[in-house]
C-alpha cells in the first residue's frame, strides 16, 4: 500500500508511522505535515535517516493547498489517505478559532476533494469524541449520539465529520471516520493534561488544574488509538463513524495526583485555577461496534500506559525542551496571565 498520512509529525501522526512502518513492511509512507508548533520533522529523523528511509518520505506543505495535495496523490499513486492533520489543543481554539476552521473544516475537505478528483480508494478521517459535547454521569457515547460540540475545535472537527459523511453520500468517497478518547503517551506537545503536569512538577512548578479537577476524561494509549485507525484504514465499512476508546474514565485531579505520585513530588504543587469556558463535563465512549466489526479492544491498563509514558518522558526531557519554542512559551505565558 502507498499511503499518505497529514499530521505525522504531530503526536499521534508519529506514533502511528512508527507503528505502520514497523508491522507492514510492504507499505510505503508519505508524511505531508506543515510543520506548525506541533509538529517536529525530528520525531521521525531515525526513519528518515534509517533502514526504512526508501518507503517513508517526508513532504512539507498545508493540506488547503489544493494543487500540492492533488500533485502528492497522481505523482505518487496513493492508494488510502489516513488525516491526522489539525489544530487539535482546546485551549487555543478558545482564543483564537480561525486557524481551527481553516485547517480543521476547510483543509479536510480540500482533502476530500482531492481525492475524490484523483479516484482514492480508501480515506480514514481521524476525529474525536468531543463531537458529542459532553455527558452527565451516567451513560457512553455512541456513533449515534448527536453531534453537540461546545468548544471551537469541536465544533471544527464536528464540520469535517458531517463533510466527510456529506462526500460520502453524495460522491461515494470510500471514507471512514474515527472517533477517539484522550491519548496519551510519548511526543504529545506538553500543553496537553499529561506532558504538561509532568514538566512542571519535574521542574517544582504549580500545576494548575481547571475548575475542581472533577471533568472526566477516558484514557487511551496512543499506540491503542493507532491500532483502531489501522483497523479502520483495513476493514471499516464505507460511510461509517467508530467509536475508539480506554475503557479508562479518571477525573483530572486522580491524573495529576497519580503524575505526582509516580515523581515522589508532593501535591501541594497543585494549584486550582479558573475553569476552561464551555468545558466539557465528562467524556466515555462505548466501542461496541468498533469491538464487534473490527475487532478493537485497548490493550494497555492506565496504570501501564502511564508507567510506560512517564519513563519516555523522563528519557527525553531534551525532545520537551526541543519543542517548545518561543512562540509557545508567549502563549502559555498570556494564558496563564488570564487564568489566575
Ligand atoms: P498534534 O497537534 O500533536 O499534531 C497535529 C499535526 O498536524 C502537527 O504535526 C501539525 O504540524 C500538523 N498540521 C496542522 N495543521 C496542518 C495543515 N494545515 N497541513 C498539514 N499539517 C498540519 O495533534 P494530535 O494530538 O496528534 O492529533 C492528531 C489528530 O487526532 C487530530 O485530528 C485530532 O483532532 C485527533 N485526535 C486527537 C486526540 C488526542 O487525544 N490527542 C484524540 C482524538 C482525536
Ligand atoms: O478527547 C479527545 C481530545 O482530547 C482531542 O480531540 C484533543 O485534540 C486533545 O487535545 C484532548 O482534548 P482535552 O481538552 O480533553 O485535552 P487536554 O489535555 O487539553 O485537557 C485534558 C483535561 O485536563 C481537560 O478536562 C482540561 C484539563 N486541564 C488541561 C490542561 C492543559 C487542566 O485541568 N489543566 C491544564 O493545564
Amino acid at each position: 500500500m502507498r499511503l499518505l498520512v497529514t499530521g505525522g509529525c504531530g503526536f499521534i501522526g508519529t506514533n502511528f508511522i512508527y507503528l505502520m512502518l514497523e508491522r507492514h513492511p510492504d507499505w510505503a509512507i508519505y508524511n505531508l505535515d506543515k510543520l506548525t508548533y506541533a509538529g517536529n520533522r525530528k520525531n521521525l529523523l531515525p526513519v528518515e535517516q534509517g533502514p526504512d528511509k526508501d518507503r517513508y518520505h517526508f513532504l512539507h506543505g498545508d493540506i488547503c493547498d489544493r494543487d500540492y495535495v492533488e500533485q502528492i496523490l497522481r505523482d505518487h499513486h496513493i492508494d488510502a489517505v489516513v488525516n491526522f492533520a489539525a489544530e487539535s489543543h482546546v485551549d487555543r481554539s478558545i482564543n483564537d478559532p480561525s486557524p481551527f476552521v481553516t485547517t480543521n473544516v476547510q483543509g479536510a475537505q480540500n482533502l476530500f476533494e482531492c481525492a475524490r478528483q484523483t479516484g482514492i480508494g480508501r480515506f480514514v478521517h481521524v476525529s474525536t469524541d468531543e463531537v458529542y459535547g459532553t455527558l452527565g454521569p451516567e451513560g457512553k457515547f455512541m456513533e449515534s449520539t448527536p453531534l453537540a460540540p461546545n468548544s471551537p475545535y469541536s465544533a471544527s472537527k464536528a464540520g469535517a465529520d458531517l463533510m466527510a459523511r456529506a462526500y460520502f453520500e453524495t460522491y461515494g468517497l470510500p471514507v471512514v471516520i474515527t472517533r477517539c478518547s484522550n491519548n496519551y503517551g510519548p511526543y504529545q506537545f506538553p500543553e496537553k493534561l499529561i506532558p504538561l503536569m509532568f514538566q512542571n512538577a519535574k521542574a517544582n512548578k504549580s500545576l494548575p488544574v481547571y475548575g475542581d479537577g472533577m471533568n472526566i476524561r477516558d484514557w487511551i494509549y496512543v499506540d491503542d488509538h493507532c491500532t483502531g485507525v489501522e483497523l479502520a484504514l483495513l476493514k471499516g465499512r464505507e460511510g461509517q463513524a467508530y467509536n475508539f476508546g480506554g475503557n479508562a474514565e479518571k477525573p483530572n485531579i486522580e491524573v495529576v495526583k497519580t503524575i505526582l505520585a509516580a515523581l515522589d513530588k508532593p501535591e501541594s504543587l497543585i494549584t486550582y485555577v479558573k475553569d476552561r469556558p464551555g468545558h466539557d463535563k465528562r467524556y466515555a465512549m462505548d466501542f461496541s461496534l468498533a469491538h464487534s466489526e473490527l475487532s478493537f479492544s485497548p490493550s494497555l491498563d492506565f496504570t501501564e500506559g502511564i508507567r510506560k509514558t512517564l519513563e519516555w518522558y523522563e528519557a527525553n526531557t531534551e525532545w520537551l525542551e526541543d519543542v517548545q519554542s518561543g512562540a509557545y512559551r508567549e502563549f502559555m505565558q498570556e494564558w496563564y496571565k488570564e487564568r489566575k
